[in-house]
């Protein structure tokens, strides 16, 4: 666990700690341990299947409260065991949330001491899904995450990697580090609490024709899990995103565009609305446009066909620019002299900080490594998740902005 995090102090915060049938369990555990090092009060309740995983001695054991499996076996005088222990905590996290926790939470189902607290309750809930990539993909679990974001739950993950079942794909529970920033993000008012984050997010596709166009392989996904390490961070959060297939995170204001012209003409919008604290440029914008875009599909022929193309304006070097600029952040991808090109880059738009990684290995992929310049050099973040990678460049960034400010 990163340092920091457990030097963080979350005395006198209260959390509930669903935790449901799944392998992730035993993370679960390690969360529980890390949270009351922490300070935090940690009240565990545990489905029937949760505790076929892990027993509930080691949930007991690690956070010093009693844990709470059974509804009708309440060792209290009150027979109102779920409303009383929703009422006492500041958060209720369940991790893992297996894809049948999920559907029962969407239908509002209460038919055990987990479900109850969660309709019972008062206070924010958050889950960290966790579960084999073709249940995380089926239409029906995708239906209630959908319907449980409308609701108001705070969704972490999953991630992307090798699952216990062997299968590798979409449905691991985030990692244990990742959701101890998310929960202290939410307990303590967050390291952005009361700041504006506005990031732009994945390819743009510059059009030629009526069905075709200029984009490139940027998947969107680095900016989507910063959108989501920023909002866990207590940040008001604008997303401003090129075409992706990934499901949003729950952020303030989504704004969907195609081109580099409306992604500029967006970001000047929201910057003329609010003014914002940070602007974290991750979109990979096409550095051109089309000149002329044919209303109709062009037609082939065994002629040569010249594309003109013109200069895309170049939306973070003008916001860095401003006569009172946000702290702005900006991401260059190389295919070579990864350091020299960054450097140059850094200066050239005006940045306090920029991220630099290499293209064929980061755009697409689940995991990246990324080198931070600044003004004081060069930091390495080893290889790791995005989602982790976010949540650690969340961290050096609000270092340099109050160290600016
Ligand atoms: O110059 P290059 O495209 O490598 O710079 C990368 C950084 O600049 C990224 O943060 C990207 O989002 C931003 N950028 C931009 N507008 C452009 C080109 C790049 O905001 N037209």
């Amino acid at each position: 666990m990163n340092k920091k995090y457990a030097e963080f102090s979350l005395s006198g915060k209260r959390l509930l700690l669903g935790v449901t049938g799944g392998v992730a369990a035993y993370k679960a555990a390690e969360l529980a341990r890390q949270l009351t090092q922490a300070g935090c009060s940690v009240i565990t309740v545990m489905t029937e299947s949760a505790c076929r995983f892990v027993g509930p001695i080691t949930f007991q054991s690690l956070t010093g409260q009693p844990v709470f499996t059974d509804l009708w076996k309440a060792d209290k005088a009150s027979s109102m065991m779920h409303i009383e222990l929703s009422r006492n905590v500041d958060l209720i996290l369940i991790a893992p949330a297996s894809a049948d926790f999920i559907a029962k939470l969407a239908c509002g189902l209460a038919n055990d001491l987990l479900a109850t607290i969660c309709v019972a309750r008062d206070c924010p809930l958050m889950i960290a899904p966790a579960m084999n990539r073709k249940m995380w993909e089926h239409p029906a679990t995708q239906r209630n995450i959908n319907c449980l974001q409308n609701d108001g739950v705070i969704i972490v993950g999953p991630e992307n990697g090798e699952q216990a079942c062997g299968e590798v794909g979409m449905g691991r529970m985030l990692a244990v580090e990742a959701l101890f920033f998310a929960v202290q993000g939410r307990l303590s008012g967050g390291l952005l609490q009361g700041k504006s984050v506005l990031i732009t997010a994945g390819p743009t596709y510059e059009a030629i024709d009526a069905v075709r166009g200029i984009t490139n392989i940027s998947s969107g996904k680095m900016g989507y899990a910063l959108a989501q390490a920023a909002l866990d961070a207590g940040a008001a959060v604008t997303l401003i995103t090129g075409p992706t297939c990934l499901n949003t995170p729950a952020v303030n204001q989504l704004v969907k565009v195609l081109s580099a012209r409306e992604m500029l003409d967006a970001v000047e919008k929201v910057m003329s609305r609010k003014k914002q604290d940070i602007f974290i440029s991750v979109a990979a914008v096409a550095d051109y446009h089309a000149i002329s875009v044919s209303p109709k599909k062009i037609k082939k022929t065994d002629q040569k066909l010249i594309l003109e193309l013109m200069p895309n304006p170049d939306i973070l070097a003008q916001v860095a620019h401003l006569p009172e600029p946000p702290f702005c952040v900006g991401f260059a991808a190389e295919t070579d002299n990864l350091e020299k090109n960054a450097a140059r880059k850094r200066k050239q738009k005006k940045l306090p900080l920029l991220v630099a990684n290499w293209a064929q290995e980061t755009m697409g992929s689940d995991e990246a490594a990324l080198i931070l310049f600044d003004d004081a050099g060069k930091h390495v973040l080893e290889k790791a998740s995005k989602q982790i990678q976010s949540r650690r460049l969340i961290e050096h960034i609000v270092q340099l902005y109050e160290h600016e400010r």
